[in-house]
Parts: C-alpha cells; structure tokens; sequence
C-alpha cells in the first residue's frame, strides 16, 4: 500500500486515481479547480466513462480515495506523486507546459520528506529533465527526490480496463530507487513491464501515438485510392489487417482521428522534433491527409445534395468516438460549422454529448433520438459509430426522411442492404 497524490482530475488523472485506489493504495486527487472537487466529492463526474462512477463510489467509501484542493495536503501525505495535469496545445501546436513546471515548483516547495516525483501527462521529450531541474532549484538542499516517467496509454471509454489491463507499462527512471518503487506500486498489473531512462519513456508516448495517427491517415488515403478505384477499403483494411506485422485494428477509414490525444500529440511531436532539428514531414503528412477527411466528406455531401442552403441535414453523433462524451477535436463540430457557413438546417443526436454540445453549439436543433434527427431530412449523416445507431429500423427512417440518402462517416452500414430498401447510400472508401 502506497500514499500517492495524483496532481490533476483530467481524464488521465481521475482514471489513474480511481484505479490506484482499487489496487490498495491511498489516494488523494488534487485539482486547483474547486467546482470541480466540490462535485467529484458528491459523485458528480466530469466526464462521461463508462464504470468511472463506481470505481469513484466503491473506493471513496473503503477511504481509499479522496479529493481535495490543497495540493500542499496531497504532498505532505504521499510518497509518490503523479502529475496529470493538462498539457494543451498553444496555438502553434506546440504543447504548453506552464501548469507542468507550476505544479514541479509546487512540489518543490512543499515536501519534506523524499518524494518520487512521476510524469502521468503526456509531455514531449525532456520535459522530466525540466521537472527535475526546477524542483532543485525550489528545493530545500537537505532533500532527496526522484523524478521518473510513467507515460498512459488509456482511451477514452475503455479507460479502466486499459488502465487495469494495458498492454504494457512504460517506466522511466534514473535510480534503482525509483525504479524498485514503481514495479512495486505496480505488481498486481500483470502486463509485461518495460523500465527504460526517462527520455526513452517520454518518446515511447509520442512516438505511439503518432504511429496510431500514421495508420489511420494511411487507411483514409487508401480510402482515397479505393473511391477513384472502385475498391472497397473495408475488404482492403481486411486484407490488410491479417497479415500479423500490420493487425486491423486502427485501419477503419472515416472522417480522420479526433479527440484531445492523437491530433495535439502528432502537433506537439513534429515541434520537439522541429527543436530538436528534425523537420518530420511524415508526420505532417499524417496531418494534412487527416484535415482533408472532414473537407472531402463535405464535398460528398454538396455533390448529393447540390446547394447546401437551406437543406435539412441529419447527424447521428457529436463525440469524436463512441463511448465518451468528449467532443474536443470532434469531426462534428468541423462539419457543423462547415454547414452552417452553407446555411444548412442540421438537427443532431448524440447518446452522451449532447449536454456538452448545448454549451458550445449554436444554431442546430437538438433531436431527442436517432429518428427525430433525420426526420423530414434531405441527409442523414453519421458522424459516430455508437452501437445504437448501428441497429436501427431503415423502413420506419425511409419513411420519415424527405429524401432516403445517407453519407455514414463510419462506414456502419451494410451498402447492399441500404441499396436495396431504397436509400442511396455513400461511405468512406467504397
Ligand atoms: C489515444 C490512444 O489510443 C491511447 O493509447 C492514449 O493513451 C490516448 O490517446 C492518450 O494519449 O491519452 P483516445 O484519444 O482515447 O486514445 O482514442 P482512440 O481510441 O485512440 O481514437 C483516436 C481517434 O482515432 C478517434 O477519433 C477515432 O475515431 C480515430 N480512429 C481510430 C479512426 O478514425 N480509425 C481507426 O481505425 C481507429
């Protein structure tokens, strides 16, 4: 059983938090916004996760788990502490690391015992250097700290059982002290554990990341290829896929990857690698095939419809994936604006984000469900590929569209079905 102060209630810090606690240990989330805390301490998520509020509930209750907005508190009481805290993109992409160093000097001036201090956030590379650096000149000299490098792989929606269940666990360190502490605080996961020095472990996230970003451009370009061809690219990404060196998965083609990891990471690491002195023009390839996704996707669309102006658009779905209700970086909101620029009428459900959605969108109809968004409309798009819309009645949506045409951004249907009952229907590559 360890004291660990998780510095940040993001998604990766409430998370990894909740899931240290289930593992045993006593666990003090921290966030400096109180609203936040205030809600978190009456089970009120800011987020949507699937099982989060549970975990939260059952641990909180065993007095595992507890939140606070005294970061001087959660340092005094904990042997390890992780920052989680945001790591945004500025705006020329590069990622900004003020709270980072605020919170290191933070730190800094308030242990009084040794600390092992770990990086949860995904930063670029060298930034524990950074950590380590300010928190000995804030330090008291008599001190003894560590720094090391613990990078997260959870996604959003399944984020408990990657965190449970990874597929491996990165730790960068510098001593034998901080290495012995964290395979320790690690033993009940039983993934393969890979130790390397700080920076190897700070690239490891980036570079996977951007990998994951490389393979699915590299499927909408196929995708490409396959509309000019007359391929199919889900028979391709099949093909494809089953050669063991590339695996399927990350191979479905759509309107590009969303979210707050994938694009600021692949932005964040073309800068570290443009300081470093490495101009990286695969990745910004990567970059610009994935804008391009939600631009074509929009040309589909004009070249069904004609004039865009004032056509009634249908979408099914706002979270840039199924299972959250993150709409940062969402293709929706790209497409949304897109159309409306058209003067479009577009009427949008969503399963989980559409509270969110209230707050930021104007001038869209919000549907109480997948029917009441394509009824009377010229086009039913789908944006994102939640289950629910993956089973719906074509015969009763036929009859209530103006006009039975559906773009899915997903791939989600079954084209010779569709074609059949009478809808026209276009995918991504295909
Ligand atoms: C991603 C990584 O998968 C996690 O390992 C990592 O921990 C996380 O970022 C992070 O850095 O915090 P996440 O952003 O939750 O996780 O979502 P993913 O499931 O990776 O999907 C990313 C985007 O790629 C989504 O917009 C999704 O729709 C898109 N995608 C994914 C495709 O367009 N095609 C695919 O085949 C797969």
């Amino acid at each position: 059983m360890y004291n660990i102060a998780i510095i940040g209630t993001g998604y990766v810090g409430l998370v990894t938090g909740a899931c240290f606690a289930e593992l045993g240990n006593r666990v003090i989330c921290v966030d400096n916004d109180s609203e936040k805390i205030k809600k978190l301490k009456s089970f009120i998520m800011p987020i949507y996760e699937p099982g989060l509020e549970e975990l939260i509930k059952r641990n909180v209750n065993k007095h595992r788990l507890c939140f606070t907005t005294s970061i001087k508190k959660a340092i005094k009481e904990s042997l390890v502490i992780f920052i989680a805290v945001g790591t945004p993109p500025k705006e020329d992409g590069d990622a900004d690391l003020t709270a980072i160093e605020n919170v290191s000097k933070t730190i800094a001036l308030n242990m009084d015992t040794y600390k092992l201090i770990v990086g949860k956030s995904t930063v670029p590379v060298e930034t524990g250097k950074w950590i380590e650096h300010t928190i000995k000149i804030n330090i008291k000299k008599t001190l003894s700290f560590d720094v090391a490098s613990n990078p997260e792989f959870l996604r959003e929606g399944t984020a408990i059982n990657d965190f449970l269940n990874p597929d491996r666990v990165v730790i960068g360190v510098s001593s034998k002290k901080s290495k012995d502490l964290l395979l320790d605080l690690y033993k009940p996961i039983k993934s393969p554990k890979i130790v390397t020095d700080i920076r190897s472990a700070e690239l490891i996230k980036h570079a996977s990341n951007s990998f994951l970003a490389i393979k699915v451009s590299y499927i909408n370009a196929i995708s490409k290829i396959c509309e000019l061809s007359g391929a199919d690219v889900l028979k391709v990404a099949q093909g494809m896929g089953l050669d063991k060196r590339i695996g399927r998965t990350f191979l479905d083609a759509g309107l590009g990857f969303g979210g707050f990891c994938l694009p600021k990471d692949l932005d964040a690491f073309i800068k570290i690698s443009e300081k470093l002195g490495y101009n990286f023009e695969l990745l910004k390839s990567v970059r610009r095939i994935n804008d391009d996704q939600v631009l074509s996707f929009i040309k589909k669309i004009k070249s069904s419809v004609w004039n865009i102006k004032s056509k009634r658009i249908g979408m099914l779905g706002l979270s840039f994936k199924p299972n959250t209700d993150d709409l940062r970086f969402a293709p929706s909101l790209k497409i949304i604006e897109k159309l409306r620029e058209e003067g479009a009428k577009i009427k949008v459900f969503d399963p989980q984000s559409m509270q969110k959605a209230k707050g930021i969108l104007k001038d869209v109809c919000f549907a109480k469900d997948s029917y009441d968004a394509a009824k009377g409309c010229d086009c039913l798009l789908i944006i994102t590929e939640w289950n629910e819309f993956k089973e719906l009645d074509f015969v009763k949506l036929k009859k209530i569209m103006r006009y039975p045409l559906i773009i899915d951004g997903r791939n989600l249907y079954d084209k010779d079905k569709l074609t059949k009952l009478g809808f026209t229907y276009l995918g991504i590559g295909r």
